[in-house]
C-alpha cells in the first residue's frame, strides 16, 4: 500500500519545504497540467528538474498534457522515477511506454472517469501502472467519483489475470473517508493532495492514509 501525496494543493512559494513535511509519503505525485488536456496550467520540465535537487523521494509525474507523445521523455531524462500518460491523449502508447521504460522510468497509463478499461487491456503487459482517475481531471479538492469503483476492480482482476506486477493508483477526492473503498476495490497506489495538505499534521496524515487502506484490502 503506497500513498503519493498530491502538491497540487501544496504552497507552490515553497514547494520544497512542502515536500520535506512528508517524509512518510511512498513517492511525490506531480499534476503536469498545460492548460489543453485539462482547464489548468502547472508545471513543466524545469520544476521537475528543480524538484529533483530538493528531494531523493521518488517523483511520480501525472501528465494531463494533451501531447505525452512528444514530452513525457524529458520527465523522465530530468530523474522522474514514474511517468503516467493519459490514454485519451497518447497516439503511441507501446512505443511511449517502451521509450519511458529504456530511460529507467516507470510507464504509467491512466484513465479518465468516463475511460472504459477496453482502451488499455491489450497494452498491460506494456506498463508499470495504471492510473483510475476518481474524479475529472484538473483540480485538487473535488469529491470522489463511486462510479469509478468498478473500473478499479475490474483493472484489479484484469491485472492479477495476466498475473502481471502492476500498481493499480486511484487519483482524486482520496480521503479518510473514501480510500477504504478505493483498497477494497484493489487499488494499492493512493494519490491524495487536499487531504494531505490541510491536514494539521500532514506526514501524519500519510501514514493514517495508509493504515486505512491496509485496513480496507482486508491483509
Ligand atoms: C487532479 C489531480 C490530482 C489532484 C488530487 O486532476 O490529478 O492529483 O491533485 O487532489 P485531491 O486529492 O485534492 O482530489
Ligand atoms: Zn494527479
Amino acid at each position: 500500500m503506497r500513498i503519493t501525496p498530491s502538491i497540487l494543493n501544496a504552497d507552490f512559494a515553497r514547494l520544497g519545504d512542502e515536500i520535506a513535511r512528508i517524509p512518510s509519503a511512498d513517492a511525490i505525485h506531480v499534476d503536469v497540467m498545460d492548460a489543453h488536456f485539462v482547464p489548468n496550467l502547472t508545471f513543466g520540465v524545469s520544476m521537475v528538474e528543480a524538484l529533483r535537487t530538493t528531494t531523493t523521494q521518488m517523483l511520480d509525474i501525472h501528465l494531463m498534457i494533451a501531447d505525452p507523445d512528444r514530452w513525457a521523455l524529458s520527465y523522465a531524462e530530468a530523474g522522474a522515477e514514474s511517468v503516467t500518460f493519459h490514454a485519451e491523449a497518447v497516439k503511441a502508447p507501446v512505443r511511449l511506454a517502451r521509450e519511458l521504460r529504456s530511460k529507467g522510468a516507470r510507464a504509467g497509463v491512466a484513465l479518465n472517469p468516463a475511460t472504459g478499461v477496453d482502451r488499455i487491456a491489450g497494452i498491460l503487459g506494456e506498463v508499470d501502472m495504471v492510473l483510475c482517475m476518481t474524479v475529472e481531471p484538473g483540480f485538487g479538492g473535488q469529491k470522489f467519483l463511486d462510479l469509478v469503483l468498478p473500473k478499479i476492480r475490474a483493472v484489479r482482476q484484469l491485472v492479477s489475470d495476466a498475473g502481471l506486477d502492476i500498481w493499480v493508483q486511484v487519483d482524486g477526492g482520496v480521503s479518510v473517508e473514501t480510500i477504504e473503498r478505493c483498497a477494497e476495490a484493489g487499488a494499492d497506489t493512493f494519490v491524495a493532495g487536499s487531504a494531505v495538505y490541510r491536514a494539521e499534521n500532514p506526514d501524519a496524515m500519510v501514514n493514517q492514509l495508509r493504515e486505512l487502506a491496509i485496513a480496507g484490502c482486508g491483509h
